[in-house]
């Protein structure tokens, strides 16, 4: 997409010279749509919000924002004439193909994934050379990054820390593992060609995500969308096919859990952190335990078991837990919502509320 066709669809304002503005991706996906409401709880207004998504967004999603934009993270021009107009101090690079959609057309999850991040840190690099102050780069990275072999490798794997069982099956998880570290490139090595100053550089943070649930949002080409799958079925009177087995077990958290997460990190005193890569778990139940939990709160809910090879691959090549101590110890991560906390206390309230039931 030329700049010629990329639409704005609403005018900048004048950034702050303080504080700058933020550029958030994917603002139209799952987790773009909390995030934006949990920026605007935070800034009221006070600070420019740019967001950028694929296609136009919807107007109560775009009243977050000062500017909305449409256009491809993968063409390098969308990024230049945003930067062009906005003055740039913190991008949340959002937007991907998750991992079923990435199988399905790999290269074009490469462009996306690769090639959108790529453009979105050369953005954040010469951002901060222009402002001469860092600029600070949140990256969601995914549990998909890891890489098993077999169920008996990964029931002996247990809880993984960040650097073991680094061999992803997924272009999904591929793309993520090489922007974490075209991330490290950038924030440890880029500035001693470009500069000798340390101040202004990019402030590259990331967490790799479990599987996410939402209550107000359905995700789309993910491989752990069984879990909210499952929930938004029940809720809705459905019955719902689940495409693993159900002792397939990995580790999830809820969307308000995330977006803190996300949050939290970036607000953490540089020095305190020991990574530029962080874990974040919060409960790991198996597919039928989550259809217990389920049918706790929607005793009618009606799940069957029809496991897909693909995305069993896909699960089973996952870690059953992630070890966040690393996280917990560096800047205080602890999850609000456990299991059960999870269902009581968020998805089920708010789930009713959205389909009155
Ligand atoms: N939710 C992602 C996926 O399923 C994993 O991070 O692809």
């Amino acid at each position: 997409m030329s700049p010629a066709t990329m639409i704005e669809s609403k005018s900048a304002r004048t950034p702050s010279a303080e504080t700058g503005a933020i550029l958030v991706t994917g603002a139209g996906g799952e987790m773009g749509h909390a995030l934006l409401d949990a920026l605007a709880k935070r800034y009221h207004g006070a600070r420019e919000v740019i967001a950028m998504d694929l296609r136009e967004l919807p107007a109560d999603r775009a009243a977050h924002a000062s500017a909305t934009y449409a256009g491809d993270v993968s063409d390098p021009t969308v990024a230049e004439a945003i930067a062009l107009k906005h003055d740039i101090s913190e991008v949340w690079h959002l937007a991907a193909l998750l991992s079923t959609r990435g199988e399905k057309s790999p290269e074009l999850a490469l462009k996306v994934n690769v090639m959108g991040s790529a453009n979105m840190l050369k953005l954040a690099a010469e951002s901060a050379s222009r402002r001469g102050t860092a600029v600070k780069f949140m990256f969601p990275s995914t549990i998909a990054i890891y890489g098993v072999p077999t169920l008996d490798a990964k029931r002996a794997a247990g809880r993984v820390s960040e650097d073991r069982c680094l061999e992803p099956i997924t272009m999904y998880g591929v793309n993520k593992r090489a922007v974490e570290e075209m991330g490290r490139y950038y924030a440890r090595h880029y500035r001693l060609l470009a500069s000798d100053r340390l101040d202004c550089t990019v402030d590259f943070r990331s967490i790799r995500f479990p599987g996410i649930i939402s209550a107000d949002t359905v995700p789309t080409g993910g491989t752990s969308d069984y879990g909210p799958e499952m929930l938004h079925a029940a809720a809705q009177g459905k019955p719902y096919a689940c495409f693993v087995r159900p002792d397939a077990r990995i580790p999830f958290m809820t969307m308000p859990d995330a977006v803190r997460s996300l949050m939290e990190l970036a607000d953490a005193p540089r020095e305190k952190l020991s990574r530029l890569v962080y874990n974040v778990g919060a409960f790991a139940p198996s597919a039928a335990e989550i259809a217990t939990k389920v049918k706790e709160f929607f005793p009618k809910a009606e799940v069957t078991y029809a496991p897909t090879l693909e995305r069993q691959r896909i699960v089973d090549s996952w870690p059953e837990d992630v070890d966040d101590s690393a996280a917990r110890r560096d800047w205080g991560w602890k999850p609000e919502h456990d299991f059960d906390r999870a269902f009581a206390e968020y998805i089920v309230p708010k789930i009713r509320a959205r389909y009155g039931c």
